[in-house]
């Protein structure tokens, strides 16, 4: 199968690839050096392709989102995290001798340096939980190897389950060193998601009970935000890979690319709207107006999304949740109302129907995270830890598929040549 393309009379036939779902790419590789430097051009990648991968599939129109095969839907109701992160990372979902082995090998590298505490020292408290994230994951390169030799199956394993173990405890200590509590080191015989709990939570004077509404809670949220193929973070991870910088660095990259309000910082951004709109009467249609004003640069957060065009499955889940979180706790969140309203002014409002403008999974995350107790700034560290075997799957995926550097072209729209002017001449 070939596709042409012709341009200035000439004909340049490109060879057509085929995904396991009917999707179709014109394989452009070769357009350049055969036409003599002719690029395609395409802003945002909106229509660009940059990888084969065989995590996992979205279908934006039909709302369709599976991992490796199986709906989120599935996975949300029955599996946990780890066995979630476990299929992503490896392609199969684990037998229980399997899933006991990773947990087990996790639990034993969940120590991190006593010397990275003198890191997270130098923060000032009011620092980002985002930013000390990102610098602690980076700087755990300093206390293991740089390099992985992603030849070897173990010693990527090793990687892999190294960051699994560290990376909960590096969010778990931004949180507290941000909230003034001292720092933790969890409990071996908890469940991942139960140890991350009682890492942000336990009071350096009293025990710490799990609840299992909140477990549960957080193992779905975790679950829905675990990949989403070659979103903007996961971008940045495959590309800064690509450069054969290591796993850690990758990752610490990821965490940068989540962290802007387009991206995973709309979950915080979506509640101190909610918040706002509550604090100046509950307005939403003055909410409305603006989002639609083109001369305001407010726009409705948590609504839109790049590839969901009808609806958002991992919204749809959410939404559920919230409900039943709420009612499980016993908390009446006057925000839950307020972006019910929202919701529903938007979906039949004009403006939002012609642009496909849905709510997407982080309109209603950052209620659930707020009834679970988790400070505002931590909401894109939770969707950071949800990400994490998303993107440590694409690391590997690009490392063993051995892809290229990823170094995008561009059309120059500078200065032509010009003769260098001295500067006592300027
Ligand atoms: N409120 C108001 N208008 C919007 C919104 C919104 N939330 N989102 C998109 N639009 C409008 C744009 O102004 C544009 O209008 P125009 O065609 O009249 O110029 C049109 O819809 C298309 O928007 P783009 O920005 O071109 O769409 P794109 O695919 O580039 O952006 C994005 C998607 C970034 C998610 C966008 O919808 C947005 O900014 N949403 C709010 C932030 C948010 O919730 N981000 C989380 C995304 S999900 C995630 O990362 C987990």
């Amino acid at each position: 199968m070939t596709a042409k393309i012709e341009f200035e009379g000439k004909q340049y036939e490109l060879p057509v690839v085929l995904g396991s779902e009917n999707e179709y790419g014109i394989d452009i590789s070769s357009l350049r050096g055969t036409s003599g430097g002719l690029i395609t051009l395409d802003r945002g990648f909106k229509n660009t392709g940059s990888c084969e991968s065989a995590i996992t599939f979205l279908d934006g129109e039909k709302g369709i989102l599976r991992y490796r095969g199986y709906s989120i839907e599935e996975l949300a109701d029955n599996a946990s995290f780890l066995e979630v992160a476990y299929l992503l990372i490896f392609g199969e979902l684990p037998t229980e001798t399997e899933l006991e082995k990773f947990h087990s090998d996790i639990k034993k590298e969940s120590l991190v340096d006593e010397e990275m505490k003198k890191i997270l020292d130098g923060f000032p408290r009011s620092a980002h939980p985002m930013g000390v994230v990102s610098s602690l994951t980076s700087a755990l390169v300093a206390f293991n190897p740089t390099t992985v030799d992603v030849r070897s199956e173990e010693a990527m394993y090793k990687s892999i389950v190294k960051l699994l173990a560290k990376f909960p405890v590096l969010c778990a200590w931004a949180m507290r060193k941000n909230t003034g509590q001292p720092l933790d080191y969890g409990d071996t015989s908890l469940g991942y998601v139960d140890n991350i709990l009682k890492m942000m939570f336990k009071k350096a004077n009293e025990e710490y009970k799990v609840n299992p509404v909140v477990s549960s809670a957080l193992n779905k949220l975790l679950i829905l935000h675990a990949d989403h193929e070659q979103n903007c973070s996961t971008s940045t991870v495959r590309i800064v890979g690509s450069s054969h910088a290591g796993l850690f660095v990758s990752i610490s990259a990821g965490v940068s690319a989540l962290w802007g309000p387009l991206h995973g910082g709309a979950n915080q951004a979506v509640i101190e709207m909610l918040e706002a709109i509550k604090e100046d009467g509950g307005d939403t249609k003055k909410y409305m107006a603006k989002a639609k004003d083109k001369e305001d640069p407010f726009r409705l957060m948590g609504f839109g999304h790049r590839v969901y065009k009808n609806f958002d499955p991992r919204a749809r889940i959410i939404k559920k949740s919230a409900d039943e979180v709420l009612t499980d706790l016993g908390i009446e969140d006057p925000v839950l109302g307020i972006a019910k309203g929202l919701e529903k002014e938007a979906l039949e409002d004009q403006y939002f129907v012609d642009r496909k403008l849905y709510p997407n999974v982080d309109f209603y995350s950052g209620i659930i995270y707020r009834a679970l107790g988790i400070p505002t700034e931590m909401f894109t560290v939770m969707f950071a830890l949800g990400r994490l075997p998303g993107w440590i799957s694409q690391w590997k995926e690009m490392r063993q598929q051995k892809e290229p550097i990823g170094r995008p072209r561009q059309i120059y729209t500078g200065a032509n040549h010009r003769a260098f002017v001295p500067l006592n001449e300027r």
